[in-house]
């Protein structure tokens, strides 16, 4: 569906240039994909690329065979594709379903009543239906959400991309609209960006993390956990000694008779006594980034 080579975004020129993609290779299936990476890795200018809304600095991007470096194949693309924004303007003062109108005659969806019957069903499809005629200012972080997805479906997009849909909503609207996302990849492509592991592990079959503009990983969950076998310990200290050398702590516990740590390194070092522990998504993405900054730091002493 998507094939990314050799992608390289660079902001701005000379001293002040920020690399924002590095030689991305990325191919991405059917089915929910879910892009793993901390604020400025890079998430949002790949999508925004793949929206046709930037240009890269060097690299090649095809959607279901439509090269996106040309008019004709930027049309295409175009008109196969949903895009959910990390900052979606809404406007507050339009109705659900005035906005979503409004968005479909944007999209050239000229036909009336077709247009009218299709902004009902997207409505319907997220979970609007009995909200549909509700100011938008009155809504939900996970509503305003919702009626985005909305908005993003209404031209039925064979590829659907949602830039850090979850940020910001309680934990019963992230698990509903991640719900709505899993739905909705059943019959279509969808890009989910997150740098919350759990929306990732739950969702998505294959995955990539991106840190600093790179691909340090591309898999299943299953595959990326497997890359932090025998890295993950668990201790517990009773004399108030606290991990500090090479360790990344995960999570601590204060117990009645100490502290409990989660670490994540490639010896437990100074704990020869530590326990090695089960990795787990965050663990294995915890890992991922301490092993990419430690080869960076490699880089630069030698
Ligand atoms: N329009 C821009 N001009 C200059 N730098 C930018 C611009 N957009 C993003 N960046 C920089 O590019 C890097 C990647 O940003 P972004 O793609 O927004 O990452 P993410 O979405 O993963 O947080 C960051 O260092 C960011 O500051
Ligand atoms: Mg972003």
């Amino acid at each position: 569906m998507i094939e990314i080579q050799h992608l390289t975004k660079v902001y701005g020129r000379g001293a002040k240039s920020v690399w924002a993609l590095r030689d991305l290779s990325l191919s991405i299936d059917e089915g929910m994909f879910g892009l793993l990476g901390p604020n400025g890795a890079g998430k949002t200018t790949l999508m925004r690329i793949l929206a046709g809304i930037v240009s890269p600095s060097q690299g090649s991007v095809r959607v279901a065979g439509h090269d996106a470096s040309t008019e004709k194949g930027k049309t295409a693309i175009k008109a196969m594709l949903g895009y959910l924004p990390q900052e979606l303007g809404l406007y507050p003062e339009l109705t659900a379903r005035q906005f979503v109108d409004y968005m479909a005659i944007l999209k050239n969806m000229n036909d009336e009543p077709a247009r009218r019957k299709r902004v009902a069903e997207v409505l319907e499809l997220v979970g609007l239906a009995q909200d549909a005629d509700r100011k938008l200012k009155g809504f939900s972080g996970g509503m305003k959400r919702r009626a985005g997805i909305a908005h993003a479906l209404v031209n039925d997009p064979r590829l659907l991309i949602v830039d850090e849909p979850t940020s910001g909503l309680d934990p019963e609207e992230r698990i509903r609209f991640r719900n709505l996302l899993v739905d909705l990849a059943s019959d279509r492509a969808v890009l989910l960006s997150t740098h919350i592991v759990e929306d990732i592990g739950q969702t998505c079959r294959e995955m990539g993390v991106l840190s600093h503009g790179e691909l340090l990983f591309r898999g299943s969950p299953n595959e990326v956990i497997g890359a932090a076998q025998g890295k993950v310990w668990t201790v517990t200290t009773t004399n108030g000694h606290k991990p500090n050398h090479g360790m990344t702590v995960v999570s601590m516990l204060h117990l009645s008779d100490g502290t409990q740590y989660r670490l994540v390194g490639p010896q437990p070092g100074e704990f020869p006594e530590a326990q090695p522990a089960q990795p787990g998504l965050e663990d294995a993405y915890v890992w991922l980034m301490k092993s990419k900054e430690e080869g960076a730091r490699v880089k630069d002493e030698g």
